[in-house]
Parts: C-alpha cells; sequence; structure tokens
C-alpha cells in the first residue's frame, strides 16, 4: 500500500483515565514508538522498527526524540472572539457588554464571519489543536462559517448556533422560536456530514428566557446524538443574577433541568462553584465540565475542583475559552490547570494534563471512540511535540531526570514553538 506512512519518535499511550486511576498504570511513553498511518486513520501503533520491518513501502518521517500524541482537543471555545483574546480589566458580566457582544456583532458580516473562522482554525493549528467544540454567533451564517472552515481543513468539529434572546443588545438577540428553527436547520445541514458534529447552544440562562431554553430542550429530545453546551456556575455574581431571574430554581443547573437541558450529552463550561446537589446531578447524568484555568483566572472567576470532580467519575474536558481564556494554546492551558491544582493544593502530573488535553476532552465531547488517543482505528489528527523547543526549555530538558520530567517542561513553558507538526486525518499541515 503506497499511501501508508510511519511516523518514527516517543509516542505517547494512554489505557485508562489518569484521573481515575494512577497515571502510572494508565499513560506510558514509548521512547523507540511509531504510528502507522493509512486512509486517514492510525492502522497500527507499536515499536518503530518492528512497524518499519513489517512495512517496508511506507513513507516514513523520522521525528527523533520528539513526542508524537494525539491532536489536542479543545473543549469550550468562542471562536467568534478570536480578535478581543486578551481584553483589558472586566470581569464576565461586563467583559461580555464590553468587548465580547460588540465583537460578535460584527460576524453578522458573512465575509468577516468567514475570514475569522479560517484566522482561527489557522491559528489553533499552529498551536496543535486539531479539534475545537465552538460557540459560533446567533447568526446562522457564523455556524456556517466555522463548519466550512473545518471542512475545507479536514478538521473534525463540534459547533453550534449560540443562541440569546434577553439581555443583550439589538442585533444579537433571537428568539424562542427562530433559536430551535435556525438551530434545526443547522443540524439537519452539519450534524455528521463529514466530521461535523452539532451542539445546541444556549448561551446561558441569564440571556436565555425560560420559553428559548424550553424549546431547545425540545430540539435536543428530537435530535438526542447532539450534544448540548451551554454555561455553568462561572462567576459568584452571575449565579447570584440567574437566582434574581429564576428565584423557583434549586440551583444553577436547575434552570436547565427544568427545560431538559441535562443529560450524558451535556457538556457545561466552567462549572467552578457548584452546590452539593449539583456535583450529585451531573455525576448521575452522565454530563460532562470543561475546565477553562486560564479564563477562569483572566476574567478572574475561580478555582475549578478538578480532583474532586473527577472523584466522582464526571468526564472533564480542557478548553482554552478563547477569548475569555487569554491564550490558543493547549500547552498554556494545560500550565494554567497545573498553576490552578497548586493553588487548590492538588497538582496535576503530566501524565494527567496530557490526558486532559487529548482523551479526556475527547471524551467530555463523546468523541473518546475516534480521536484524543494514538490507537488503531482511530483518526490520524497527531501533533508533534518538539521538547527542546527553545533555549530555555532546552537547558532545563538536558537536566530533566525522566521523560516525564522533560514533557512536564514543556507543557509548562512551551508556546506554538514546540508544535513540531501537525497531522489532520493523515495530512500533514502547514
Ligand atoms: N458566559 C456566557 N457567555 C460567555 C462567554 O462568551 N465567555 C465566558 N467565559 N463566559 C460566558
Ligand atoms: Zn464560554
Amino acid at each position: 500500500m503506497t499511501d501508508q506512512m510511519l511516523l518514527l519518535g516517543q509516542t505517547l499511550n494512554f489505557t485508562g483515565n489518569p484521573l481515575e486511576d494512577r497515571w502510572e498504570n494508565t499513560v506510558s511513553i514509548d521512547s523507540a514508538g511509531g504510528v502507522l498511518i493509512a486512509g486517514g486513520h492510525i492502522q497500527a501503533v507499536g515499536n518503530g522498527a518492528e512497524l518499519r520491518k513489517a512495512h517496508p513501502f511506507a513513507q516514513v518521517t523520522d521525528y527523533g526524540d520528539a513526542l508524537i500524541c494525539p491532536g489536542f482537543v479543545d473543549a469550550h471555545v468562542h471562536y467568534p472572539q478570536t480578535a478581543i483574546i486578551a481584553s483589558w480589566g472586566k470581569r464576565l458580566i461586563d467583559w461580555l457588554n464590553l468587548y465580547t457582544f460588540p465583537e460578535e456583532m460584527r460576524l453578522a458580516d458573512p465575509a468577516y464571519a468567514t475570514d475569522i473562522a479560517g484566522r482561527y482554525l489557522d491559528l489553533t493549528l499552529a498551536h496543535g489543536t486539531t479539534t475545537v467544540c465552538s460557540y459560533a454567533t446567533i447568526t446562522p451564517q457564523s455556524v456556517n462559517a466555522i463548519f466550512e472552515a473545518a471542512a475545507l481543513r479536514g478538521q473534525r468539529i463540534v459547533a453550534g448556533k449560540t443562541c440569546m434572546d434577553r439581555n443583550a443588545p439589538d442585533g444579537l438577540r433571537d428568539t424562542a422560536q427562530t433559536a430551535y428553527d435556525d438551530s434545526k436547520a443547522l443540524i439537519q445541514r452539519w450534524q455528521g456530514k463529514g466530521r461535523a458534529g452539532y451542539a445546541i447552544t444556549p448561551r446561558f440562562t441569564p440571556t436565555s428566557t425560560p420559553e428559548q431554553l424550553a424549546a431547545l430542550g425540545a430540539l435536543w429530545a428530537e435530535y438526542p446524538d447532539c450534544l448540548m453546551q451551554t454555561h455553568l456556575s462561572e462567576q459568584l455574581d452571575e449565579i447570584a443574577w440567574v437566582r434574581d431571574l429564576v428565584p423557583t430554581a434549586r440551583d444553577y443547573l436547575d434552570t436547565y433541568e427544568e427545560h431538559g437541558l441535562i443529560g450524558a450529552r451535556a457538556v457545561y463550561g466552567h462549572a467552578i462553584h457548584l452546590t452539593p446537589r449539583e456535583i450529585d446531578r451531573i455525576s448521575e447524568t452522565g454530563a460532562a465540565l470543561v475546565h477553562c484555568p486560564t479564563s477562569n483566572t483572566f476574567i478572574g472567576s475561580g478555582l475549578f475542583d478538578m480532583v474532586s470532580l473527577a472523584a466522582r467519575h464526571i468526564p472533564i474536558g480542557l478548553a482554552t475559552d478563547t477569548g475569555g481564556g487569554s491564550s490558543f494554546s493547549m500547552l498554556r492551558t494545560m500550565a494554567a490547570a497545573y498553576e490552578i491544582g497548586q493553588l487548590r493544593g492538588t497538582p496535576l502530573h503530566a501524565a494527567q494534563l496530557m490526558w486532559l488535553a487529548t482523551a479526556g476532552s475527547a471524551r467530555s465531547l463523546h468523541l473518546q471512540d475516534k480521536i484524543g488517543t494514538l490507537s488503531a482505528g482511530f483518526e490520524a489528527d497527531i501533533t508533534i511535540l518538539d521538547l527542546a523547543s527553545t533555549p530555555a526549555i532546552a537547558q532545563r530538558a538536558s537536566n530533566a531526570q525522566d521523560i516525564w520530567d522533560m514533557v512536564f517542561a514543556t507543557l509548562m513553558m512551551g508556546d506554538d514553538r514546540a508544535i513540531k507538526d501537525v497531522w489532520v486525518a493523515g495530512q500533514k499541515r502547514g
């Protein structure tokens, strides 16, 4: 077979979840590994020399000491916020009103939406991210723009139309009915098409009336294969506002639950200030939470409790939350997750961080049988990490105690210069 390709290097292998079992039992690095690719999929993973012998006609790329990893999966982003990333000085509600909503309004121009969607995916690919789960804006065209940009690049993607029918400016509001109708048409167009998946997307309770939440709950019941993504308990002021808006609700989660917006395919972003009841319900239903560490520090939201929530077997993804987050890089995001763990007294191991940025995020999006792991049959989305990408990292790496010590230095100090190559569905990008 002439279309076979063999990547040689150090390979990252997962056999379980390092947040629910000891990391040593579930994650390993093969210092002389190989990944055989054909037809956009991984055919085999194993010892590089043996794969080379067994497949003599495969085209070989030898990455030496670089780390061959699954492509990063960013489980919660707002691609329309690309151009306002790193905007100064506001907390959530003011940040939305001052920076976010005006920029999202600009994407009403289809040409601008197309420009930003392509710009965003090119930036994230350059940072080693091969799949994102993104909010669009309220316009269907902004949803088409990101799906079309991903299809052009051969990328797996999840996205949805952001629905808002209150507490948003003129020009950035839909209604319960149009949110339902537009989302339904977009599901029919994109769900399961190529590598695309649709997420029904009420932005959050403050910007959706109960009528809109109910309409989207009904839509999700019609299309249960879709994901449903929204925000939950990000900031204390936001939670107080939700309490004022829906005084009859038991808690923030209840404002979704009463409209059917809870279930195994729900993906809640942030989820920092949860009550015991909310944690119980999330755990019982199998819903996923997404940790957005650079955003949670940048907007001043709080410290996600990774270790306790993982102990409840809640699927947890990792995300940049562009543009509330301050970086497009999942390396920087892993560093921030580590720092938040330190502030909580629970530092995460490099193996756990890598798992969160790949297989963990894939699991939170119900894509764990397609991406996020280097295994036979999986889609060949692969990122190659240079473990000595800058003089500062190289000098630390040369003093490393072992391979994990070396990987950790790149997770803490690395950026897009550490991304040696990115493969999407078996094709080398860039
Ligand atoms: N809550 C509602 N909308 C948003 C958003 O765009 N970013 C963040 N970080 N939180 C939100
Ligand atoms: Zn968000």
